[in-house]
């Protein structure tokens, strides 16, 4: 064999190693890659005479200038908005369509913590009100409302929302609307961020609603295990999301799945559908992975894989209540290593608070095929619980090769008003999923 011959058979041996390896799935296909922006601008250009960037100089109007000249010039492709190392302390501001948000290595978007300087807006119809106070809402740091096309991402640069001052207000009992959000983007599609860190976020850090094909991924979110309510990433409303490859560790769930609030969500009828998470990392006094507790939309159509949460209240929890109404079905969550987490596994029916006491007693959700599957955990305190609602018993639940360990025996399932299977589940499974007949719905085969 020439010599020639012989490299060019081990270079394609040594390309079929590395694609083979590197052939795993990602979230790729779900946004189509944003066109080269024809303009580039940084935001140093709006901050005026200088002091931007110092951490001290307010920068809400640098931001809103350079938005409204992408917005204005309309270049080919959008425009880049680059972000400077520097702590660059801003209020609130808006995105535009076809833009990209880059933060380079060493910027900071830093939320400033004077509270009247964030404006209030409208609830969102599906919650009727703001989450945690009745009447409007603070809109959240970083805003976008009907648009396509917009890219957040960088250098792994910080997106701060000093969300101390917030928190304390929360424990006070001072705060007088709800608290905003680091990212929340409504309506809008072709969304991705990507290579940026969250951190201190006054209430959940991101929040799409009512959108479609967005894309979250390579990004790490941070909060205080004590800061309340900072839950990672609320996809809430949307379709095609797909969040990969985070690492995340926050007060509160690391992924929540959300479709809205009791009677307002039953009457907006938004669900969360196509949703894809995978390669997520983090710790959490609460869930690493969640689903509601506000479905009243509906949920379905979930596929979370590849999680790995370690020093958690849950792995894994399912969670709606009676004036819910909507449905969960179709969710599949597999391949999951759990290390000192409290309960493995949730699912119930009789969680989270109403709007309102205009909710409807009689909307019950439907709880229908949920798989959970490949789950290993090790210093596990209770298995967990899996109860449904009395009239509104939740089905085809499957549990296949669930192995939860603990220093201490694992305290057993609980289980109500839920009917299912198990395969290979330790320890042994409540008798409600033990029925052998008719359970095609869950093989471990898979
Ligand atoms: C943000 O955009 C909305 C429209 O979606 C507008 O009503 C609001 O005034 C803008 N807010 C800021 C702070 O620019
Ligand atoms: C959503 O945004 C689109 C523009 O992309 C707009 O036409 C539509 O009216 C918006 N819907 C709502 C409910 O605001
Ligand atoms: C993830 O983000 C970091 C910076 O935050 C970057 O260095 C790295 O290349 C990114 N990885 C991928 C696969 O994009
Ligand atoms: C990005 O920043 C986070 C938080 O500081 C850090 O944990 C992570 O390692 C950084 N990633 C890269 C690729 O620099
Ligand atoms: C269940 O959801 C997955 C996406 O996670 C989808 O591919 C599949 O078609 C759905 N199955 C049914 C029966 O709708």
């Amino acid at each position: 064999m020439g010599r020639q011959r012989w490299w060019w058979l081990l270079t394609v041996a040594v390309a079929a190693v590395v694609v083979g390896a590197g052939a795993q799935e990602t979230c790729s296909d779900i946004v189509p890659a944003a066109p080269r922006r024809g303009a580039w601008m940084s935001l140093a250009s709006f901050a005026g005479g200088g002091g931007g960037g110092d951490g001290r100089t307010l920068s809400t109007a640098a931001f809103q200038a350079a938005v409204a000249s992408i917005e204005r010039r309309r270049a080919p492709g959008g425009a880049l908005l680059y972000v400077p190392p520097g702590v660059w302390l801003t209020g609130p501001f808006n995105l535009t369509s076809h833009m990209t948000l880059f933060l380079a290595r060493g910027a900071v978007i830093r939320a400033t913590q004077d509270t009247s300087s964030w404006p209030l807006i409208e609830p969102l119809p599906s919650y009727g009100r703001g989450r945690e106070l009745p009447g409007g809402r603070y809109m959240s740091l970083i805003h976008g409302n009907g648009l396509q096309d917009v890219v957040i991402t960088g250098e792994n640069g910080t997106i701060d929302g000093q969300g101390s001052a917030w928190w304390d207000m929360w424990k006070k009992g001072t705060l007088p609307f709800t608290r905003p959000h680091l990212v929340e983007l409504m309506n809008s599609s072709d969304v991705v961020i990507s290579n940026v860190v969250f951190r201190d976020s006054p209430f959940w850090n991101i929040h799409p609603v009512y959108c479609s094909n967005v894309v979250i991924r390579n990004v790490t979110v941070l909060a205080p295990h004590d800061s309340p309510n900072t839950d990672g990433i609320d996809p809430d409303s949307s379709t095609n999301v797909c969040i990969e490859d985070c690492y995340i560790s926050t007060g509160d769930d690391l992924i929540a799945i959300k479709s809205g609030w009791d009677e307002y969500g039953v009457a907006y009828g938004r669900p969360s559908s196509h949703i894809t998470i995978r390669r997520i990392t983090g710790s959490s006094p609460f869930a690493g992975f969640a689903v509601g507790s506000e479905t009243s939309g509906g949920v379905e159509h979930v596929l979370a894989e590849h999680l790995n949460f370690f020093s958690s209240g849950f792995g894994i929890h399912i969670k709606t209540n009676t004036g819910r109404g909507g449905f969960i079905r179709n969710v599949t969550v597999s391949d999951v290593t759990l290390d000192s987490v409290r309960y493995g596994l949730r699912i119930a029916g009789d969680v989270g608070g109403h709007p309102d006491d205009r909710y409807d007693r009689n909307a019950v959700p439907v709880v229908d095929s949920l798989t959970i599957k490949n789950v290993q955990g090790q210093n596990i305190r209770e298995a967990g619980s899996i109860k449904g609602i009395a009239t509104s018993a939740f089905s085809r639940i499957c549990l296949s090769n669930v192995k939860l360990n603990g220093g201490a025996p694992v305290r057993p399932w609980k289980c109500e008003a839920v009917s299912g299977a198990a395969l290979d589940v330790q320890p042994s499974p409540c008798t409600e999923l033990t029925s052998t007949s008719g359970m095609s719905f869950c093989t471990n085969s898979l």
